[in-house]
């Protein structure tokens, strides 16, 4: 398998080296590799807390998710027949490589803020010409579904990238302090706020040791999704994600795509800020 992925690896490399020279730099590190150099330099309880995850990141199954990604990114696809090179995912057109780690970000064109979900949809839809409903934009869960295997894809192009969401346009700073406001209210029939369970180091429900966000080295890997659910044995979304603590808290859920859950996001994103993203990441 795993000379399947580095073989096709060299394949899309070369393709890509005669392409554009200056964006097909490996990344410097696997994902395996990035999250030990981080356990090094902390030593932190949440970073060791699966050996065996560690262990059988190299070979995660979320490779063979990526690896569909790419076939769907370079293929003409949708009423109109073109590839998603067209899409600018925040560094011009087609440029992917480290464009993961600065999103969400302000889109001129849609005058939003935007995810990779979101801006997903929109090249999709608006490129593409899929219609909102087609299976291709609709299904968003599980590693077969096309919106996963993309952004697995595109995610994984920034492996080892410094999270770095600008916060340059008003609206980037709203949906940042939107979501900082989201992260520490409490509410619901519990009275949870994220911060309930996410605002100290070594804070434990069960087996699970949870994620400090005030902690960035811890954080990055808290939010390096998508990433592969071996207990779900499925790729999973920050989407996902989202969805699933709101749910933990007993609260209201939030709408995918919706601003409310775009600015949380922006917010857990800037709290990892300059630490490397770990994609695809392997959770329990
Ligand atoms: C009641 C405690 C609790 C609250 C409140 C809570 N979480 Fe969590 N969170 C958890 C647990 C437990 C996990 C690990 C879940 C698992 O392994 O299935 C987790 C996982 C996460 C992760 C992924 C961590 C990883 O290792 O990949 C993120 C990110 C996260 N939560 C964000 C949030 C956000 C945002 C909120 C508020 C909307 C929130 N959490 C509220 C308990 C909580």
């Amino acid at each position: 398998m795993k000379l399947t992925r580095q073989l096709s690896t060299l394949a899309g490399c070369l393709a890509a080296c005669l392409l554009s020279p200056s964006t097909m730099a490996e990344p410097a590190s696997s994902p395996e590799e990035v999250l030990l150099a981080l356990i090094n330099e902390t030593g932190s309880s949440y970073l060791t807390q699966s050996e065996q995850n560690l262990m059988m990141m190299a070979d995660s199954p979320a490779y063979w998710t990526i690896e569909d990604g790419a076939d769907l990114f370079y293929t003409e696809r949708g009423p109109n027949n073109v590839t998603l090179e067209g899409c600018d995912f925040g560094k011009g057109p087609g440029v992917i490589e480290g464009a993961y780690v600065e999103l969400p970000r302000y889109f001129a064109d849609t005058n939003q803020v935007m995810d990779l979900e979101s801006r997903l949809v929109h090249c999709m839809t608006t490129l593409q010409g899929f219609s909102p409903d087609d299976p291709a934009v609709a299904e968003r869960h599980g590693s077969s579904s096309d919106m996963m295997k993309l952004q697995a894809f595109i995610s994984n192009q920034s492996n080892g990238y410094a999270w770095n969401t600008p916060l340059d346009h008003p609206l980037e700073k709203a949906f940042r302090d939107a979501g900082e406001v989201m992260f520490k209210r409490r509410a619901g029939p519990m009275d949870f706020a994220c911060t309930t369970c996410h605002s100290d180091t070594g804070k434990r429900i069960r087996a699970s040791v949870l994620p400090n966000i005030s902690n960035a080295s811890e954080w990055t890997k808290a939010i390096s999704w998508p990433a592969f659910r071996v207990g779900q044995d499925n790729l999973r979304s920050s989407t996902h994600r989202v969805r699933g603590c709101y749910w933990q808290m007993r609260q209201a859920q939030v709408v995918a795509g919706s601003d409310a859950a775009i600015a949380l996001m922006s917010y857990w994103t800037d709290a990892a800020r300059g630490a490397p993203a770990i994609l695809p990441d392997m959770k329990r």
